[in-house]
């Protein structure tokens, strides 16, 4: 089987067309149009992984051995013999939208969770790897799995209103941004109760940012990266983008009044603790 190239291409073929996997491209499509059109993936921005292990079953994971082997710089114990669809390093949003099977890759992990094996739509041409964040996605798959929480979809994105927020000293810490974006549209505490992580500039695409996350993902659906950009959790890719979009938009609304001269004046603690009194133990947990 190994270095056999018709049997990696009839394979790869397997992978990418299974049938089951179609709405899941589908939906990456959709979404990659959508980061495109709103400014959130300029160039290579963006990146995005997909636990997809529950697609296959353990005859089809086995024959992924065959496929070229990778060593990762961390171990990833619970991760062993676990497949991802994960967008390919350098690839653009605004081609992933077109089409999607040609920018990703599936990556395997090994028994050990030290290695990956890349599956790509076409094995006999260029070997495109997996993205250059893949520590923070894998580190963030991890975690899920461990909480045995529901969420399979890491999805990063250059979201310019939240990076701009970044940019604002007095926001820079998780408590002043949480009430800011809580405070401009009563939808984002509703939907993100848990507000978002921070975490001050790392270099990105390393071990060390991956780690600062993880913290942030203990707490929280979205994590803000300053000076660079956002991480999201969902079920799907497209519950990753809401919950980025809903932050987008209270940042929006805050830049907007200020745009015209105006401090935006926010949701009181009284309007906010009606608010949630729907979801009971909020306003004990977060407001003093
Ligand atoms: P990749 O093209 O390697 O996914 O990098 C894009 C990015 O946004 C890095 O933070
Ligand atoms: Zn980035």
């Amino acid at each position: 089987m190994i270095g056999n190239i018709d049997n990696l291409l009839n394979l790869s073929n397997d992978i990418f067309h299974k049938k089951e996997l179609k709405p899941v491209f589908a939906q990456i499509s959709c979404i990659a149009q959508y980061l495109w059109d709103r400014g959130w993936a300029e160039r290579n921005a963006g990146n995005f992984s997909i636990n997809v292990t529950g697609y296959f079953n353990d005859k089809e994971l086995d024959r992924l051995s065959a496929y070229p082997f990778f060593p990762l710089s961390r171990t990833y114990p619970d991760l062993a013999n676990s497949l991802f669809l994960v967008s390919g390093t350098g690839t653009r949003m605004r081609e992933m939208a077109k089409n999607a099977t040609e920018n990703v890759c599936f990556i395997y992990i090994g028994d050990s969770g030290s290695a990956y094996h890349i599956i790509v739509e076409n094995p006999a041409g260029e070997l495109a790897g997996p993205t250059s964040e893949l520590p923070t996605h894998l580190s963030i798959q991890q975690q899920l799995l461990q909480k045995k929480a529901s969420e399979k979809v890491v999805l990063h994105a250059h979201v310019t209103e939240l990076i701009a927020l970044t940019q604002l000293m007095p926001y820079t810490s998780e408590v002043a941004v949480n009430s800011l974006l809580w405070g401009m549209h009563p939808e984002t505490l509703l939907f993100l109760p848990d507000g978002v992580g921070f975490i001050p500039f790392t270099l990105p695409g390393t071990d060390h940012i991956a780690m600062a996350t993880l913290k942030g993902f203990e707490r929280h659906k979205v994590v803000l990266w300053e000076k660079h950009g956002c991480m999201a959790v969902g079920n799907s890719i497209s519950e990753a983008f809401d919950n980025i979009d809903i932050l987008a938009k209270s940042a929006k609304i805050y830049f907007l009044c200020k745009s015209i001269g105006i401090e935006p004046e926010g949701l009181s603690n009284v309007q906010l603790k009606a608010i949630h009194d729907t979801l009971p133990g909020w306003f004990d947990k977060f407001m003093i």
